[in-house]
């Protein structure tokens, strides 16, 4: 038989399209067994500006779950969107305590953030109003634009300083000492002490002493608290109470704990993701001068872009998981890769591109969505929002020194390690 140039053609796609699945095929690992990357490792390399970026966007394409390192242990990536969000809100597949007994509670204590069911629905609703998770009050907006001023007051008159280490590593945590009352004269104390907290995988020795110290310290004013309540979060997670149970002593200790473990690292790096971003794009930084009313814009989409916590550590049920075509072994490390679903080009198109008109929906997967949601959203986004008004109007010629020495790094916790400005 003769061939046609229309048989030639079907022939030839059909044998290309042959070849291109036995490729894929002996590309695609069996069932159940997802790609493997096993020389990335998230909980150790650091990832600096756009690499983490390009990596995530690798690792989406390459599947739903991808098998990764964290901590020299094997672990599973979520990369895509719709998987991410059905997997934050399945506690029975990843249960969110686990993780947090073992990163957190040799620090804070028992919160509910280590807690499951009943018990982490009680005292989280306890602690809501500690966390501000309804509303942020006006008295807090005052704190906020006032401790803004204060440090930009005790800046070099040089015209350079760096913008990490004077502003965004200190205004979170001092924020939080205001809120919850503490005195003025004890705040930098204070500093030290929760940041030695933090630092307890470091240098455990250090951690402990610090948390015997602002125990100590703390004792009295909770005593106090309770005697005579104020208009502050001690006071707030002292009267709190919910189906007529109150915390203790030691439960109102650990939630202050929480909260500055949870609340003041994640927001020092939003904070200095915030200013980085906006100062490598003069355009953006002088389009917010003029029209301030874009800064919620600029605050929603850099959390979407460029979000503290990119990569979300969990751990797999003790059974094993079927998800998304592949089998996770019990107990495994499952990372929640929150950065590479907000970039999930099916649902944010133009994704690496730093845009303020994007439609409010689909939400981004920075909070955590699901029953384990930030109760500290409203506040962060409070602290972004105020702050960036005070640096626009105080600061109006801040510039980048050194775009290099900017740029954020890490996956757990991700921002810049230093931010060299001018002032003038
Ligand atoms: C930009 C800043 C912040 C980011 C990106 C962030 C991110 C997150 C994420 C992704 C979760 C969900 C974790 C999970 O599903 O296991 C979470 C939970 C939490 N966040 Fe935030 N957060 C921020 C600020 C804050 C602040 C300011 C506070 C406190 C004042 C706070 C307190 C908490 C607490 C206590 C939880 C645990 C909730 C639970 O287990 O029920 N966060 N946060």
């Amino acid at each position: 038989m003769a061939l046609t140039p229309t048989l030639t053609l079907t022939l030839t796609l059909t044998l290309a399209l042959a070849l291109a699945l036995a490729l894929a095929l002996a590309d695609t690992p069996p069932m159940g067994e997802p790609p493997k990357y096993p020389d990335l490792d998230f909980g150790i390399h650091q990832f600096p500006g756009d690499a983490l970026h390009k990596t995530l966007a690798h690792l989406r394409e390459a599947g739903p779950v991808v098998e990764t390192r964290f901590m020299n242990m094997p672990a599973y990536v979520i990369t895509r969107y719709e998987p991410l969000l059905a997997a934050f809100r399945d506690g029975e597949r990843f249960p969110p305590e686990r993780i947090y007994q073992m990163m957190f509670e040799p620090i804070c204590g028992r919160t509910f953030q280590t807690m499951t069911g009943r018990d982490h629905v009680i005292r989280r609703r306890l602690a809501t109003p500690a966390f501000r998770a309804n509303a942020v009050r006006k008295q807090d907006e005052d704190e906020i634009i006032a401790l803004a001023n204060e440090l930009i007051d005790e800046f070099p008159s040089d015209g350079e300083v760096d913008f990490a280490q004077h502003f965004t590593q200190l205004f979170p945590f001092i924020i939080i000492s205001r809120l919850l009352g503490i005195p003025r004269d004890a705040e930098r104390e204070f500093h030290r002490w929760t940041q030695a907290l933090l630092r307890f995988a470091e240098d455990h020795a250090r951690a402990l002493a610090a948390n015997a110290e602002l125990t100590t310290y703390l004792q009295p004013i909770v005593a106090a608290r309770r005697a005579e309540p104020r208009n502050d979060i001690i006071s707030d997670l002292v009267q709190a109470e919910v189906d007529g149970k109150r915390f203790t002593d030691d439960e109102v200790l650990s939630h202050v704990r929480l909260i500055f473990s949870a609340g003041a690292g994640t927001v020092h790096d939003a904070m200095g993701n915030l200013f980085y971003h906006l100062l490598l794009r003069p355009d953006l930084w002088g389009a917010l001068k003029h029209n301030p009313s874009i800064r919620l814009g600029v605050v929603e989409e850099l959390l979407r872009f460029e979000t503290s916590v990119p990569v979300l550590p969990r751990t797999s049920a003790a059974n094993p998981v079927e998800f998304e075509g592949t089998t996770i072994p019990p107990s495994s490390f499952v990372l929640f890769a929150i950065a590479s679903a907000n970039r999930d080009p099916d649902f944010f198109p133009d994704p690496h591109a730093f845009k303020l008109d994007r439609p409010p929906k689909p939400i981004m997967t920075t909070f955590g969505p699901g029953p384990r949601a930030c109760p500290g959203m409203h506040l962060a986004r409070k602290e972004l929002a105020l702050v960036l008004d005070v640096a626009v109007e105080r600061l109006p010629n801040l510039k980048l020194l050194d775009p290099e020495a900017g740029r954020p790094v890490g996956a757990v916790m991700r921002g810049p390690e230093a931010l060299p400005v001018g002032t003038g």
